[in-house]
């Protein structure tokens, strides 16, 4: 009985370990604790300012909050004209997490009539993935990098499963 719980234990601490090593993406939450509204009046420009100081990439998430609205993905031409009949993404959840699938420029809006010409519209640049990819496919030379960080990894689970196994024993 007591053995199978210690394994399950190792188990899940195993997974967390795994996790915490794949997980390179980053969620970011919208508008803050006021969530996806539409701006104040004398602060319209909010969410690209925001989204100005950020650097968003490939494989990021993006978190809307909001109550009674939704949010949309659209051309750059419906961005500008507040054109919500087309999007290519919608949802009105309450809750929604955008994935980045691919880099360059996003334009979301609101789709609730009137909002988006209030300002509640935001542009995210995405960035190419991360320099050190980049550098990979670029030079031949650098998979050794690659592969050592892959050692370093497993180094590292392995040390955690020997000090698990001395806490236990
Ligand atoms: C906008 O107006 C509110 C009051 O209506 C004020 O508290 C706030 O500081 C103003 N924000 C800016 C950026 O001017
Ligand atoms: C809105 O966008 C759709 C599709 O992109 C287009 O057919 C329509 O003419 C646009 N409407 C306006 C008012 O610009």
């Amino acid at each position: 009985m007591e053995s199978t719980k210690l394994k399950l234990l190792l188990f899940l601490i195993i997974l967390c370990c795994f996790q915490f090593f794949s997980v390179s993406s980053f969620e970011y939450q919208v508008g803050g604790d006021e969530g996806w509204v539409v701006p104040p009046a004398n602060d319209s420009k909010i969410y690209n300012e925001w989204a100005s100081e950020n650097r968003f990439q490939v494989g990021d998430t993006i978190r809307f909050e909001y109550k009674k609205d939704s949010v949309m993905e659209v051309t750059v031409q419906e961005y500008n004209n507040c054109n919500s009949t087309r999007p290519s993404f919608f949802s009105n959840t309450g809750n929604t997490v955008f994935r980045f699938d691919h880099q360059g420029p996003f334009y979301f809006i609101s789709g609730v009539s009137g909002h988006c010409e209030k300002g509640q519209r935001m542009i995210i640049k995405v960035m190419a993935p991360e320099e050190s990819d980049a550098d990979t496919s670029k030079s031949s030379g650098s998979p050794a990098a690659d592969s050592s960080l892959g050692v370093s990894k497993l180094v590292f689970v392995q040390f955690v499963l020997r000090f698990l196994s001395i806490l236990i024993c």
